[in-house]
């Protein structure tokens, strides 16, 4: 696997695969590697070749007071986690490389980010497609593929795709979650062994939703209480949303629709959270996907 360390020598092994008119997979990630981006790059080396994933923490997407000081960078590990992979190569810019003094143009998808995810972590969203957008310019990947656990952020990057022309199709790939049902993610290490367990509540909140459907409930209020409900039960839990929305902008149902999400943001001590369920409806049938 090599490892590319500059814009013009990526942008350089993305025109030859296209030029022999190869079809590139991209997975865009920040590091902290566990399963999930691992079955991202499994789902891309299945459909793709070369396989090219990005490691590169990026400073915009996050808040003054958020985690970016203190964000897990295990490089060595994920560098032999994709060894293993074997994929073809890491992009792994650095921030001088990304955003270069007099660095300021930004994309930002109007609407979709301000809600949820976008009113919880002002500016974050603007931060993620600034650099998904770069980053799809540099690899040229025909293939993208995005973790269902940020739905809100796929959407979004699909959205900007769409809008602005990109030569890229977004791929979203199910959630991979541990064995207790928290869904895998790199802030989990943050948390200690009595919010680990508490972790699960997020999950739990979402299968009672799921319960309530299976029972015939369609109204956005009533499953919303019930993800209250178990999220009230866990005192470490501090919920910042849960909510029933449409799954093409983000918006708030009162009934759900044919494609929504049950969409929850919690606190577990100082970290927070989220997850969601993928609810889809085909005639009177829902089909609900965790
Ligand atoms: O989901 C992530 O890890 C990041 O938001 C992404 C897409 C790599 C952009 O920095």
């Amino acid at each position: 696997m090599e490892t590319i360390r500059t814009i013009a020598w990526m942008k350089e092994k993305a025109k030859e695969a296209r030029l022999e008119q190869r079809v590139i997979g991209f997975v865009p990630t920040m590091g902290a590697l566990h399963a999930g981006h691992m079955a991202l790059v499994e789902r891309a080396k299945k459909e793709c070749s070369p396989v090219y994933a990005s490691i590169f923490l990026n400073p915009k997407q996050f808040g003054p007071r958020e985690d970016l000081s203190k964000y897990p960078r295990p490089i060595e590990a994920d560098t032999a986690k994709l060894e293993a992979a074997k994929i073809d190569g890491l992009f792994l810019p650095d921030a001088a490389e990304m955003y270069p003094p007099g660095f300021s143009t930004y994309v930002q998808v109007e609407g979709l980010s301000e809600r949820l995810e976008g009113k919880s972590r002002p500016g974050h969203f603007r931060g993620v497609t600034t650099v998904v957008l770069k980053l799809l310019e540099i690899v040229q990947p025909h293939f993208a593929y995005f973790g269902r656990k940020d739905a809100q952020q796929a959407r979004m990057v699909q959205r900007m795709v769409r809008d602005l022309n990109v030569d890229t199709e977004i791929v979203l790939c199910p959630i991979v979650r541990e064995a207790d049902g928290l869904a895998m993610s790199s802030r989990n290490v943050y948390l200690h062994a009595e919010e680990r367990k508490a972790a699960t509540v997020l999950s739990r909140a979402l299968r009672a939703a799921a319960r309530e459907m299976g029972s015939g409930v369609r109204d956005a209020l009533q499953l919303q209480q019930a993800m209250h409900k178990v999220l009230a039960g866990e005192p470490r839990a501090r919920v910042d949303y849960a909510e029933i929305v449409d799954a093409e902008m983000f918006e708030p149902l009162v009934r759900v629709g044919r494609r929504s999400y049950a969409v929850v943001a919690v606190f577990i001590g100082k970290t927070r959270l989220i997850d969601n369920l993928l609810i889809e409806a085909k005639g009177e049938e829902l089909r609900t996907e965790l």
